[in-house]
């Protein structure tokens, strides 16, 4: 059995299935860049039947991407599969992975198909994947709670079809990490012809068991395969952390004997790329990425890890890719300098128009602050008014006053398409007023669902403060995101942000719908 364990990324797609996650075709294309640079076998890029954004994200992706396979998602029917295959073509390396229902409860409730059915329409589903792609990977979802005389013969048949790559997800993440393996296990004995394809796990995190439970599926189970996003991202309580999985494979080589392709190197940047795209922070104690996984606060662990740095420490910050913060740009920096530094950082924007608009926000910024770290152009570049996008609402102005013992009150004006709108009011705080004042001109009826603000750096209170404000309307759940070192205009700018992402209709269809 071979020693490569193959890494799945699907941060933008089964991670972009979390609410408020979804993420523009240009924020696709910057993640399956940084998907490259950390060396992941393969990007699934989207679902490319479900949207026309998504169609053309995972199309940006397959041009773009060249050291990673690109794989697009696709139910077992032809035109999904077609779709698949249209979005893929311009890809060095394409893989279709086609799914469909194997257990009794979503054959009957969500599909209403009978076993037979579902046997038939696995067979041509990879069939037809086959003609169009070599590379065909193959999805049982609800695998694990499938029953296994049944799915060994679903997984018999796509595999006689052609399938190369055979997945069980645990998609309600029910698995237990030894009942999990032992059924990959029992599942491989079953079929026959289980050597002729790569076993692949991909575990959800409902009980908090996704990376143990597929790790049990690679030990147990003998499967070579993981699918996994950055910093698990993924619907409810999210996917199997893709740092988690690759660091407890390296670090514990002595145990799992497995090689992974990972430049761990680029495991925080991509962690900050994700988060600070998407609007999902990071947890502070959250494995690898988390801002304390490496900060040894108390005195006894500080002590030794001074002595000597294995005492507590079984991996190394550097190597995952923390670095302290770096000055990397000033007030003075030229805009060929900035303009190298987006390269090394592999942001690429598409028009000199881009790196121009980039370049002044960036001047801005460097007049307010006099240190800008990677991590302020990362925000900066994510800023919607430095991409192509459309930004509907725009913050032109704001000014608020806040004194003890007073009620606040902000003045907000902000562009609407060509119109200029302002506004004042009072609220709880600046942060509440300003917001009110935008509410009090557009009446959008969203919902606040969550507001945070985080340093953008840590260590100063200089930092760029970075906000998050989620929004529902309409059964619809978007994320803004605005970054600026006054927390109250980077609250505003992420509140028109998560607006413009309301008004933006794309429809999509939902895979497990
Ligand atoms: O969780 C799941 O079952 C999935 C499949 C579509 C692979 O995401
Ligand atoms: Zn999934």
């Amino acid at each position: 059995m071979s020693d490569k364990l193959i890494i799945f990324d699907t941060t933008l797609r089964d991670g972009e299935q979390s609410p408020g996650a979804s993420m523009t075709r240009e924020e696709k294309l910057r993640i399956a860049r940084q998907l490259e640079r950390l060396c992941v076998d393969v990007i699934e890029a989207g679902f490319a039947a479900s949207s026309n954004g998504d169609f053309e994200a995972v199309r940006a992706i397959a041009a773009a991407i060249k050291d990673s396979t690109v794989c697009s998602l696709a139910r077992a029917n032809d035109r999904d599969i077609s779709r698949a295959a249209e979005a893929l073509r311009p890809a060095a390396r394409a893989r279709i992975h086609t799914f469909i229902a194997t257990s009794d409860l979503h054959m009957e409730k969500k599909l209403r198909m009978t076993r037979e059915q579902v046997l038939e329409q696995s067979r041509l589903a990879v069939r037809f994947a086959r003609n169009l792609c070599a590379d065909v990977e193959f999805s049982a979802e609800d695998g694990y709670r499938s029953d296994p005389d049944f799915l060994a013969r679903v997984v018999e048949v796509a595999i006689a079809e052609g399938a190369t790559t055979i997945n069980i997800p645990d998609t309600v993440g029910y698995a237990i990490p030894e009942l999990y393996g032992e059924f990959i296990r029992k599942l491989r004995e079953r079929v026959p012809s289980s050597d002729r394809a790569v076993w692949s796990v991909h575990c959800h995190n409902d009980l908090g068991m996704a990376v143990a439970n597929s790790l049990a599926g690679v030990t147990i189970g003998g499967a070579r395969q993981i699918e996994c996003t950055i910093n698990g991202l993924g619907e409810r309580a999210g996917n199997c952390s893709l740092e988690e999985v690759v660091m407890a494979v390296r670090t514990r080589r002595d145990y799992f004997g497995l090689q992974v392709g990972i430049d761990a190197s680029q495991i925080v940047p991509a962690s900050r790329l994700v988060a600070q795209t998407t609007g999902f922070v990071v947890q502070p104690n959250k494995a690898v990425v988390g801002a304390n996984a490496f900060a040894h606060a108390s005195g006894i662990h500080q002590d030794g890890v001074l002595k000597a740095r294995d005492t507590y420490e079984i991996m190394r910050a550097e190597d995952v890719g923390w670095s302290a913060n770096r000055i990397v740009l000033g007030k003075l920096s030229g805009r060929n300098a900035f303009k190298q530094r987006l390269q090394e950082l592999g942001v690429e924007l598409e028009s000199e128009a881009e790196v121009n608009a980039a370049f002044t926000r960036f001047k801005d910024l460097a007049d307010r602050k006099s240190e800008i770290f990677d991590e302020d152009i990362i925000a900066l570049v994510g800023d919607e008014s430095v991409t192509a996008e459309q930004e509907y609402f725009r913050l032109l102005s704001l000014s608020q006053h806040s004194e003890t013992g007073e009620r606040p009150h902000a003045r907000v004006t902000f562009a609407a398409g060509s119109q200029e709108l302002r506004a004042e009011c009072d609220g709880n705080g600046p942060v509440d007023a300003s917001l009110k004042a935008i509410e009090s001109q557009l009446s959008s009826g969203a919902e606040l669902l969550l507001y945070s603000v985080n340093a953008i750096t840590s260590g100063s209170t200089e930092s760029q403060g970075e906000v998050t404000v989620r929004l529902q309307l309409g059964g619809r759940v978007v994320n803004g995101v605005g970054a600026d070192p006054d927390i109250v205009v980077a609250s505003a700018k992420a509140y028109l942000a998560a607006l413009n992402k309301l008004r933006s209709k794309t429809e999509r269809v939902a895979a497990q719908g």
